[in-house]
């Protein structure tokens, strides 16, 4: 097994880096590019675990991809243009969105696809993605009902579907709206908030597709059968990924850090938003509107003081991927830290609220958590004297680097188990930690 151990906190640092590309528009990019027709050009595609399920799934249906220079070549066949035979088998490894998004591309398979992952994958939900998909006329069979593997068997005759999505989740939201594509007549979804990448996607495509925002939900209709053209994309740095790097600069002493090239789309960006609630100066300068969505360089320095956060609960959903790493500055804010109704943070690649509760007692955080809320006890003199060993816990790559960024930042002796968890969404992790100085 693979481990990483770290004796040291991380010395001042003064840096400009660039984070690996954006995950949940290079995932986007593959399976949209799939259903144009023509050859589709995609810039700084992430080189994730994640994509390369992504592109090794896509190919078992026929899509031709290749590389050349650096940039991602996709051959779509347009709507309904997958080659499907008999006995395909896909494993989407690590990735929800892969495997959540593409099932609503397949449901007019003649043919039963078996769609297989890894341990956290297959312990994941995905009845919450074939109960709407079979509304639109597919059939599914799920291991236990709501796992993988499962097996989907297409329908010819989709009919389209009035969708209710109360989870705030952009991979159940983005399946249903990818369904829609392939299906005749007006689909529509009312969705609570949550990342709207696929959307905006579609929009700059030109698609049919209308979003009416309202305050707690949005309401999206998309009609069916509307075959388009291949395109051009490229991926900017994910703001997930820079949270970590955020984080870092901000608890360390006298550093500072430009990112650039993040999407700051205002969906992703509910992290920044709660940070800077606790008192954190996050700017953005440079902003940009490029394909539809928010670019900016993200500029952070060390600070001293962060107030505790009662985190509004509608932030919730937009700030999904960043909460443990929130977690950690709230550690070191001067007083009590609530939030609540994150239930979703269970369903992740690990269950990451209670590992995160479980973490931050172990380092000696104190910590009081329900099912869905956690108190987090702040302290800004907290620092860590003792040995400490992170393991058993679902290779979850945000565990991983969180921790990582703890060790940096508040000292003692850690044992960080799984090394290579991180590759899943974020391959350049230790590398860009060397750039900015840490010698492992
Ligand atoms: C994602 C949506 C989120 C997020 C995941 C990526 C996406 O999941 O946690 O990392 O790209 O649509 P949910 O939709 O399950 O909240």
């Amino acid at each position: 097994m693979t481990k990483i151990v770290i004796k040291k906190k991380i010395k001042s640092f003064n840096k400009i880096i660039s984070v690996d590309s954006d995950k949940s528009l290079s995932i986007r990019s593959l399976l949209i590019g799939s259903q144009s027709y023509g050859l589709c050009k995609i810039k700084n595609l992430s080189k994730s675990g994640d994509i390369l399920s992504t592109i090794s799934g896509l190919k078992k249906l026929g899509v031709k991809i290749f590389f050349k220079n650096k940039i991602c070549y996709l051959y779509g066949s347009g709507l309904s243009g997958f080659n499907y035979k008999k006995n395909i088998l896909i494993n989407a490894g690590n990735s929800g969105t892969f495997a959540r998004l593409l099932l609503g591309l397949i449901i007019k398979t003649p043919y039963k696809i078996k769609l297989v992952g890894d341990d956290s994958l297959s312990k994941r939900d995905f009845k919450r993605i074939a109960d709407p998909l079979k509304e639109f006329g597919a059939k599914f069979e799920l291991r236990n009902k709501n796992n993988l593997p499962l097996k989907v068997i297409g329908s010819e005759y989709l009919k389209p579907i009035n969708y209710f999505e109360k989870r705030g989740s952009a991979q159940c939201k983005s399946s249903v709206i990818l369904a829609a594509l392939n299906t005749p007549g007006k689909t529509t979804i009312y969705a609570k908030k949550s990342r709207d990448h696929t959307e905006l996607f579609l929009k700059y495509l030109k698609l049919p597709i209308k979003v009416i925002k309202k305050k707690k939900y949005d309401k999206i209709e998309i009609s069916g059968e509307h075959q388009f053209k291949s395109f051009d994309y490229e991926i900017p740095g994910d703001v997930s990924s820079s949270a970590f790097f955020i984080v870092l600069t901000l608890l360390s002493k006298n550093s500072k850090l430009k990112i650039k090239n993040v999407n700051v789309n205002p969906t992703r960006i509910g992290f920044i938003k709660i940070i800077n609630k606790m008192g954190a100066n996050v700017k953005f300068i440079n902003k940009r509107n490029i394909y539809g969505e928010n670019l900016a360089d993200i500029c952070v320095r060390s600070q001293n003081n962060f107030k505790p956060i009662n985190c509004p609960v509608e932030l919730n959903s937009n700030a999904i991927d960043e909460f443990l790493i929130i977690f950690l500055l709230a550690a070191k804010a001067s007083g009590i830290s609530s939030f609540k109704k994150l239930e979703e943070l269970n369903k992740k690649e690990s269950p990451r609220l209670k590992l995160a509760s479980k973490i931050l007692k172990k380092i000696g955080v104190k910590v009081k958590s329900g099912p869905a809320s956690i108190k987090i006890f702040g302290n800004p003199k907290f620092t860590v004297n003792k040995k400490i060993l992170i393991n058993n816990y679902y290779k979850d790559h945000r565990i991983f680097m969180t921790s990582i960024i703890a060790a940096l930042c508040l000292g003692g002796k850690w044992t960080i188990e799984d090394k290579d968890s991180h590759v899943s969404s974020f391959p350049s992790f230790l590398s860009i930690l060397k750039k900015i100085g840490y010698r492992f």
